[in-house]
């Protein structure tokens, strides 16, 4: 008789699925009746990132003009075993890990050491997360790739839970844990959040961690806007159509009448908030149909519905926002030309109750 490998090895990725796809269609709605409804409009970046969006963003990350991916992998490529040394963590766990590329370095290094033994990626894509999870498991024999499909606005609370279907297997505790932890959370994705936004994220993940975890935090910095626009509003227009792309998803998803091309693309500096925003304008009057919300919305001529923050981060700026969140940061280095910084923080004791 065939002897086949029980679903529970360590060294088979499990998964815990915290997002169906009613769940997202549902906040897709939502945020969608929300936000067009609202004025000014906008609509939260997340839904750029359907197949198409995903490759759009992809090629983005590939595009001259666009240097945060260049600049944070080499920062990971010269630090990895430094980084490794300093977490001493036997469970990584990557928050919006798509295809886990830029992670490797990370997860290459803490393989070499022989010190990791659990990999948790975590992503609103199921096929991307099941995709990367079979590539990772051939990577790193031994290791056991845990998945969780959600939104980590809203599921936090699963890496610090046991799974649905909790698995025994070798050494490994039914919590999303095998030592300490190392959260990384890259690609200066946390500046897709206001400050507001970024510090309930931040202190929520920070709530789940035990002393000693670390998180691994990449942010792009504050530059002259002649650089920081050409990343965003690139010649060959890929940001361009990765920004129509939310309109056709909506298309799509919601069944309405959007003509993506009857908007165009822009990215302006906010100086004073620190950030990029991208906006959807429409060139002229607009009148659209939105079937599955039974909605109607229309556009006055350059009317916005804003898609995007990217927020950039000054020196201190970072360390300041962890500190406020009862995290320390124990390291940090930048790209060798200072355009992106990644930063490495412990969680610290509790500070003591102040006596009355
Ligand atoms: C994936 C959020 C880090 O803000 O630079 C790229 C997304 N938007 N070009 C960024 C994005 C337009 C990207 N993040």
């Amino acid at each position: 008789m065939a002897v086949r490998r029980a679903p529970h090895l360590p060294d088979a990725p499990t998964f815990d699925v915290r997002l169906a796809a009613t769940d997202i269609a549902e906040a897709l709605a939502d945020d969608v009746r929300r936000g067009l409804a609202a004025s000014p409009k906008s609509l939260p970046p997340k839904w750029f990132y359907d197949e198409r969006g995903s490759r759009l963003f992809d090629a983005i990350t590939r595009l001259p003009e666009y240097y945060p991916t260049e600049a944070e992998r080499s920062i990971l490529l010269e630090r990895a075993g430094e980084i490794i040394a300093a977490a001493g963590a036997g469970t990584v766990v990557e928050l919006g890990s798509g295809t886990s590329d830029k992670t490797r370095a990370v997860l290459d290094a803490g393989y070499a050491a022989g010190t990791l033994r659990r990999f948790v990626p975590f992503d609103v894509s199921e096929t991307t997360l099941r995709d990367a999870a079979r590539q990772l498991g051939q990577r790193y024999p031994g290791v056991h790739i845990h998945g969780v499909v959600g939104d980590f606005e809203r599921h936090l609370d699963a890496l610090h839970q046991p799974a649905a279907r909790p698995e025994r297997s070798a050494g490994a505790d039914p919590l999303q844990r095998d030592g300490r932890r190392l959260v990384l959370f890259l690609g200066g994705t946390i500046g897709n959040f206001t400050p507001q936004g970024r510090r309930r994220l931040l202190a929520d993940l920070c709530g789940g961690l035990e002393e000693g975890d670390t998180l691994l935090l990449g942010t792009d910095l504050v530059k002259p806007k002649e650089r920081l626009i050409p990343a965003y509003d690139d010649p060959a227009g890929v940001t361009a159509e990765f920004n129509r792309n939310v309109l056709h998803v909506i298309n799509r998803e919601l069944d309405a009448d959007f003509a993506p091309e009857r908007f165009s693309h822009e990215a302006r500096w906010n100086e004073d908030a620190a950030w990029v925003e991208m906006h959807l304008v429409a060139r002229g009057a607009e009148q659209v149909r939105i079937g599955k919300l039974g909605m109607e919305v229309g556009f006055a001529p350059g009317e916005s519905i804003h898609t995007e923050i990217s927020a950039k981060f000054r020196p201190g700026q970072v360390e300041r926002e962890l500190a406020a969140v009862g995290m320390a940061v124990r390291c940090q280095w930048t790209d060798g030309d200072g355009l992106f910084a990644v930063t490495l923080a412990a969680k610290t004791a509790p500070a003591p109750t102040p006596a009355r």
